[in-house]
Formats: C-alpha cells, structure tokens, sequence
C-alpha cells in the first residue's frame, strides 16, 4: 500500500539559505507523528511544501501518490495553521458551514462537528467572544471537515492551558483512531511524549531524528537515574554498598548506561530491608531532543559525573 505522505530527499532555499535540508520520511494511516524543532527549524516550511503553498527546490513530496497542491492531494488533507484567525464578527457555526461549502461539503455538517470538538453550546457565538481555546477547536473543526487523510497541525496547543491541552489531544486521537495521519508540529517536547508514536526533530533544516521515542531513547544511550531510598538509619549503608552519591539525609543517586539497569536494580533488591522504595527517571523528551539538536545535555547532578 502506498504511503499516506512520503517526502524524498526535500530541499528549500530562500535566497542562499537553505532551511529545508534533503528531508526524507514516510508516514502511515493512523500515526500520530510529531515534528519537533527550534524556532527557524522549517516546520512551517515543510508544512507549507507539503500543501503546495511552496514549491520545492529538490527532492519529491506525494500525498496519496499525489503531487503536493493537487487536487486529490488537497482533498486527502486537511491544515490547522501556526495562527489561526476566523471573521470575529461570525458565529462558530457560520464559520464552519462557509469552510464545508468551499471544501464541496454538506454545510449541515457543522453542527455535528461543532458537538465533536465541545463547542455545541457556542455554536451561536461570535467567534470574537471565543477564548484562544475554543478558536484552537474551532480551527481543528474546520480542519477535520470532510474527513480528511493527513491532518497537519502547526503548533496546535501553543498558548493553551494543561487542560485544553490535554482536551486537545483527547480529539486528536480521536481523529488517528479513524485512521487519519496525524503531524503535528509543536515546541512542547514533554506533552507530545506519550501522545504521539514517533517523533521526527528538525534541526536547521536537517531531519536528525526519525523514531519512537523508545528507540530514540536507546539510540541517544543517555545515563539513566536511579533514586534509592532508605531511612537515615541505613542510608550510609545504602551508599557503601551501592556507589553513587548522597541526595538528602535518605536517599542515594545512582546515574548508569541503560544496558546496567537490570544488573542495578538486582543489587538494591539485594539491600531488602535497607531500601523504602526506588525511582526510576529515564532520560526526558527534553534531554533526547537536545541530544539529537547537538545542544549540551545538561547534568542533572553531580551523579552524573560519577557513574554507578
Ligand atoms: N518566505 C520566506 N522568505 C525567506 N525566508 C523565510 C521565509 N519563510 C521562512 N523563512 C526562513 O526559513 C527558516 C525556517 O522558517 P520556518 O517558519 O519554517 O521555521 P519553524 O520551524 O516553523 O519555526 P517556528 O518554531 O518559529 O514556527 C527561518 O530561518 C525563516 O526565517
Ligand atoms: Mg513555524
């Protein structure tokens, strides 16, 4: 079966800079992917590309083995774009009914669309007395009209609050669940990690990381840390026997190359008794990201110059 976006090699330049650097990358029906970047990295770009709004310099982008721009390719795809910004004056619902007839939909199709993204009761407001939140729904309705294939969000969640963030995805999951690609762009490294399945990171242009974010984790090999704790009575204990250093008046950290941490976490079972309870903290979004950027890791402690 043919992918639902494939991009081979995609280079774009303005004037001499180049800002899309050979980017090459398939996506399958129902992935919910994230592409992460610094400001300037050339998501919108690559968004833009991909829609036909920019033509590319080198390279090839298909959309259901169409062209970018083309017809079949517009119909498959649906944009939520980095700022999005409606006709304050018209209600949600005016808004919605005006994008499905230029999409060729049924307009009597808005009121359920308004009911899927929980702006039923708002329907019949104008879109300026909309908070940022319910204009991020309103954008994500309007991008969902038609049941589109590939669903390209830019920045989704930006300015929105950890509940409407966390209301966002619900919806976009929703939306994989129906077999529609989801790509979304976003600077939020920590929200998109349990809510996307792979991660794409751009850096200047360069596609330098395309995986989940298990393998990602693996292939960066980053120290893992283990947090033991004990009782001020058998903290010095702890430390003897285990190495690492001391974090307060009960517990020891211990930093270790993840291939140790089986053998690790058999030699604090060991301690029985002397050990309360233990934390496992895998290398963050953040620290996988800065990895594949080439920005400094920063270290969490001094553990992490004195290896377990
Ligand atoms: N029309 C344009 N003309 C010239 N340069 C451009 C144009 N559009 C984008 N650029 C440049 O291309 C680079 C990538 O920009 P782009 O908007 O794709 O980045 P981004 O990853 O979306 O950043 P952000 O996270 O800030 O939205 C930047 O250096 C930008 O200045
Ligand atoms: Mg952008």
């Amino acid at each position: 079966m043919s992918h639902v976006l494939s991009l081979d090699t995609v280079t774009k330049r303005f004037s001499r800079n180049t800002v899309v650097d050979r980017v090459s990358f398939d996506l399958e029906p129902g992935e919910r992917v994230a592409l992460l970047g610094h400001n300037g990295a050339g998501k919108t770009t690559l968004f833009k590309m991909i829609l036909g709004f920019l033509p590319l310099d080198e390279g090839t982008i298909s959309v259901l083995d169409a062209g970018p721009g083309q017809a079949a390719a517009r119909r498959a795809t649906a944009y939520l774009p980095e700022a999005v910004a409606f006709q304050k004056a018209l209600t949600g619902e005016e808004i919605l009914r005006f994008y499905a007839r230029l999409k060729g939909e049924d307009p009597a199709k808005a009121a359920a669309l308004l009911e899927r993204v929980g702006l039923a009761d708002a329907a019949r407001r104008r879109v300026g007395a909309y908070s940022k939140g319910m204009r991020q729904r309103l954008g994500l309705a309007q991008a969902l009209i038609g049941r589109p294939r590939l669903v390209l969000l830019d920045e989704p969640t930006s300015g929105l609050d950890p509940i409407s963030r966390q209301d966002f995805y619900t919806l976009v999951e929703e939306v994989a669940a129906t077999g529609a690609t989801v790509l979304l762009s976003s600077h939020a490294l920590t929200e998109v990690e349990a809510r996307t399945d792979r991660i794409l990171i751009l850096s200047k242009g360069r596609l330098v990381a395309d995986d989940t974010l298990a393998n990602l984790r693996n292939a960066a090999h980053l120290p893992i840390r283990l947090k033991v704790q004990g009782t001020e009575a058998s903290v010095e204990e702890i430390e003897n026997r285990l190495g690492g250093h001391r974090l307060n008046g009960r517990s020891v950290e211990l930093v270790c190359d993840p291939s140790e941490k089986l053998q690790r976490l058999a030699a604090i079972s060991e301690l029985g008794d002397l050990v309360i309870d233990i934390d496992v903290h895998l290398p963050s979004l953040d620290d996988v990201y800065r990895h594949f950027s080439g920005i400094a890791v920063p270290a969490p402690g001094p553990g992490r110059t004195e290896p377990c």
